[in-house]
Formats: C-alpha cells, sequence, structure tokens
C-alpha cells in the first residue's frame, strides 16, 4: 500500500538471498535431459510432485506400467523387502515414473527408498521458499555431503527446481557410479561430483571455489560401529552389506550420526553465513534430541525440525539451522507432531491474532490492518489486495511508546530526520520482518502475524501485543 517503503532485500532478483556463487556448474544447458514434469515452470510442477506419495505407490499399477517391476510381485501384488533386487527395481521405476530419471547401482551399496529422499527434498523446497522475501522457486546451489552412489538428493533437487548441486563422497566406488548417474541424466552442467577425503572438511567452499552456497544437506553414516550395523542388518532380516542396508563405508562413522552432523556444526559456527542453512536427516529421535541441545548451547534460536513418515513403520527426522535472520514458516520449523517431543520445536512463528465469525465482513478488519500497519516508521509496508497479506519490515519496536517518546524528544533536538532513519543505521538493518495474513475458513476468518525475518523473539511477540491491542475493537476477538 505505502509506496514510500523500499522493497525488501531478495526480491526481484536482489542477490542477497539468491544463489550468489556458482560453483562450475552452468545451470543455464539442461537441454540434453530426458523429458521431466518440471519442463513445466518449477511452482507448476510443485503440486504434482508434493502429492506424488501422499498415499502408497500400488504395486500392481507399478508393475503395469513397468514390465521390469512386474517379475518382483508375489500373486497378491506384494513385493518382498528383504530380497536386495527386488528393492533396487522399486528405486529405479519408483524414479523412472515419477521423475524421468535413470540411474545404476552396484548391489553392494545402499539403495535409496525414494519416498523419504523425496520427503527431505520436499521440506527442503519450502525451508529455501519461506526463508526470503525473492518469489518461491528461485535458482539455488546446494551441498550435498555424502551423496552415495546413487546421488539421488542431487538428482532429485535438480529435477524439481533450478538447482545446481556439488555432490560429495570419500568412497570411491560410490563416486564413480554417482558420475554416471548425473551423466545418464545429463545435469553433468549442474551437478558436480567432488571426491574428498575423510578428515577433509564437510563444506569445502574453498576447494569449490565459492564464497557462499544456499545449503548443505545430507544424509549422514547412521551407525557407531559395523556391530551396530549388523545386528540392526539381522533384526530386519536382511543379507549383511546388501543393497538394503549399504557397506560399513557409508553407513558407519565414530559417534555416528551425532558425531557426523556434530562435525557439521562446528564448522558452521566459523562459516556462518556463507550458508544460509545447515540441514541434516537422522534416523533416531535420541539424534535429533542431543543435535538441538548443542544448537541452543551455541545460543542459535533460528532453527527448524521436522519429521518424514514412510507408512506406518519407518520415520526420520530432518534438522535445519540458519545464522541468517530469515525464519522458515511454522510448519517447517515445527514439523514434530507428537507431544512429547514438543521441547525440540523451535518458538512459535506464526501467531493467530484475531477471529471473525464467519460470514461478517472482512474490509473492516483489513482497512484497520493497513491503517494502524501503515502509519508506522516501517522500513518496508506492502499489503497485497489479492492475497490478503502484507508484508513489513521494522527497524526497531517502532510501534512502542519509548520509540515514540525518544522520536517526540529527537525532534525537539532537532536530531530526528522524520523518516524514520536512526543515526548510524543502514538501510538494510532491520529487527523484524512480518507478514500479516487475512484467511477466510471455513468457521472463521483469521488474523495472523507471521515471523519472516528478525532474531529476536521479544520484538515479535512486542509487536504481536500492539497489533492484536488494536484489532481487538474489529469484530470479534478469539486469542489462541
Ligand atoms: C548413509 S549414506 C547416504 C547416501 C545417500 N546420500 C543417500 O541418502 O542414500 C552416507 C554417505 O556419506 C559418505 N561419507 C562418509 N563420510 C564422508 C565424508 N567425510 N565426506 C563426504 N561423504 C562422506 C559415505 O561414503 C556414504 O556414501
Amino acid at each position: 500500500m505505502d509506496s514510500r517503503k523500499r522493497k525488501p532485500p531478495g526480491s526481484d532478483g536482489d542477490a542477497i538471498h539468491s544463489a550468489t556463487s556458482d560453483p562450475g556448474v552452468n545451470l543455464a544447458t539442461t537441454a540434453s535431459a530426458p523429458p521431466r514434469p518440471t519442463d513445466h515452470s518449477p511452482l507448476e510442477a510443485d503440486g504434482y510432485f508434493q502429492n506424488l506419495y501422499s498415499s502408497e505407490p500400488s504395486f500392481r499399477q507399478l508393475a503395469k506400467k513397468d514390465p521390469e517391476f512386474a517379475p518382483f510381485l508375489n500373486e497378491h501384488g506384494q513385493l518382498n523387502f528383504s530380497d536386495p533386487s527386488a528393492v533396487m527395481q522399486l528405486t529405479k521405476t519408483l524414479l523412472a515414473k515419477d521423475f524421468g530419471l535413470q540411474i545404476e547401482l552396484p548391489d553392494d551399496r545402499l539403495c535409496p527408498p525414494v519416498t523419504n529422499r523425496h520427503n527431505y527434498i520436499l521440506w527442503l523446497k519450502r525451508l529455501m521458499d519461506t526463508t526470503s522475501y525473492a518469489p518461491a522457486g528461485r535458482k539455488l546451489c546446494g551441498l550435498d555431503v555424502g551423496t552415495g552412489a546413487s546421488c539421488i538428493y542431487p538428482l532429485l533437487g535438480a529435477t524439481q527446481r533450478p538447482w545446481c548441486f556439488v555432490a560429495t563422497d570419500i568412497d570411491a566406488k560410490s563416486l564413480g557410479y554417482a558420475k554416471r548417474n548425473v551423466q545418464l541424466n545429463g545435469l553433468e552442467s549442474r551437478i558436480r561430483v567432488l571426491d574428498r577425503k575423510p578428515e577433509d572438511a564437510l563444506v569445502p567452499l574453498g576447494h569449490v571455489g565459492v564464497e557462499r552456497i544456499d545449503f548443505v544437506m545430507m544424509n549422514p553414516p547412521f551407525y557407531t560401529s559395523e556391530d551396530d550395523m549388523l545386528s540392526s542388518a539381522k533384526d530386519k532380516a536382511r543379507p549383511p552389506h546388501s543393497i538394503c542396508t549399504g557397506a560399513p563405508v557409508e553407513m558407519v562413522c565414530q559417534g555416528g550420526e551425532v558425531a557426523f552432523v556434530g562435525r557439521l556444526l562446528r564448522e558452521s559456527l566459523v562459516l556462518r553465513e556463507c550458508v544460509q542453512w545447515y540441514t541434516a536427516m537422522v534416523g533416531k529421535a535420541t539424534s535429533l534430541e542431543a543435535l538441538v541441545e548443542q544448537l541452543r548451547g551455541h545460543k542459535i534460536n533460528n532453527f527448524a525440525v521436522t519429521e518424514f513418515v514412510q507408512g506406518s513403520k519407518t520415520r526420520r527426522w530432518a534438522l535445519g539451522w540458519s545464522f541468517g535472520p530469515m525464519r522458515p514458516a511454522e510448519d517447517i520449523a515445527r514439523g514434530i507432531k507428537a507431544s512429547i517431543w514438543r521441547k525440540l520445536l523451535p518458538p512459535p512463528s506464526r501467531v493467530v491474532m484475531h477471529a471473525l465469525p464467519v460470514g461478517q465482513a472482512t474490509s473492516p478488519l483489513i482497512n484497520r490492518i493497513i491503517e494502524v500497519v501503515g502509519s508506522l516508521e516501517l522500513v518496508s509496508w506492502n499489503w497485497e489486495g489479492g492475497k490478503s497479506k502484507g508484508v513489513g519490515r521494522a527497524r526497531e519496536n517502532v510501534w512502542s511508546r519509548a520509540w515514540r517518546r525518544k522520536k517526540q524528544r529527537e525532534l525537539a533536538e532537532g536530531q530526528f530526520g522524520g523518516t524514520g532513519h536512526v543515526e548510524g543505521a543502514s538501510e538494510e538493518e532491520c529487527q523484524l520482518g512480518f507478514a500479516i495474513t487475512v484467511e477466510v475458513g471455513t468457521h472463521e476468518t483469521t488474523v495472523s502475524l507471521h515471523w519472516v525475518e528478525g532474531h529476536d523473539q521479544a520484538i515479535f511477540e512486542s509487536f504481536g501485543g500492539f497489533l492484536q491491542g488494536k484489532l481487538k475493537d474489529t469484530g470479534t476477538t478469539s486469542q489462541k
């Protein structure tokens, strides 16, 4: 609404939150790739990818579509998950049918379950989309640490978004297959496979020749020892070192997944905003608990946790943290439902602050929001009528009495410029970025405040209190 205010950083191609560095790969060349759903715009295809595994894939349907899959089903249409070749064929069939991807795998390395790996990509897409003022679906560069023989994450990511990847591993056999899988899909221009040594840094920005990268992802070696791995394979009635369990070189590291992600955390304390989001998947909730404790110990308050559920059996968790100020959407940051794990969640980033009974006109409420927020000395404030959404940025708590008194004092002393500009503060400095949405539901119309940017929870809550007070006379208030 208020056009005197600037656009936020990162919008309309501003480089701050888009890929600022291209690790030697050319995003433009995709001509040799096989036809894929992403031949449309990435966002048009998002709905397709989002719903791919909302119900379990039907094996009978898959067998009809892929003659190579059919022989692995018994007469009841069931797949024998303890048969490594059946599991490998399922992965190949799903990748081909749903993503247009082909892969080759050795029979002594991990065969990735597609639905679980896809869940990580879906979460990562929303994590990145909701932590930028730029339109969703922008070009990004990521690092996959420990890509495995399949190179599954870069393949899935590059298929769905205009992303480029550096994919690392320490295992020569896996690296050979990973390179082959990139070539098979014509993605050499967007995925660079990099050979690393176990003692090398996990995030080799210098080696890649870039200063920044948008995200790091990893599915770390899970087991603390080979015995640990073999006993787990026995419990699941799988042959040891098969395609289902993986080889010790890819599945075992001293200290297991907590130690491996802990290494990434230590590197991140040095690299800080050279990476916007550091993320990892873990196989145990207790590992997540230990890692969240470590984050809190380092006073990292901008983090996200989620769980990936496949059918009724397998559950995995993911964790992401950032030193930057952009905060993920509530469902992405606090994606764990079970109440026993509530203690792991970061602070809420969405507050429902006002509700009207359904059928009551929303325009007085919207006009009030526009009037109240528009009257503040914000760095920027734009109301998008079509979306019933406003986005604003505040340099400091300009709604407080203390700020107004300070301003009056400074005006009286002739120090204040009258534009909200504070001596010494740069144009970009901003303690709070927020969005206000008005949503018409089946039972009520709600106004929500979203914490979009900033590290200070108290300032977000203070703004919420101010806004709630200003809206309380507009229709019926129900506090949640
Ligand atoms: C659990 S596997 C994950 C493979 C693949 N990303 C997936 O999700 O199916 C872990 C991978 O990390 C690799 N790895 C172990 N230590 C590593 C290191 N220091 N740097 C890079 N990769 C490493 C292993 O060789 C293995 O391929």
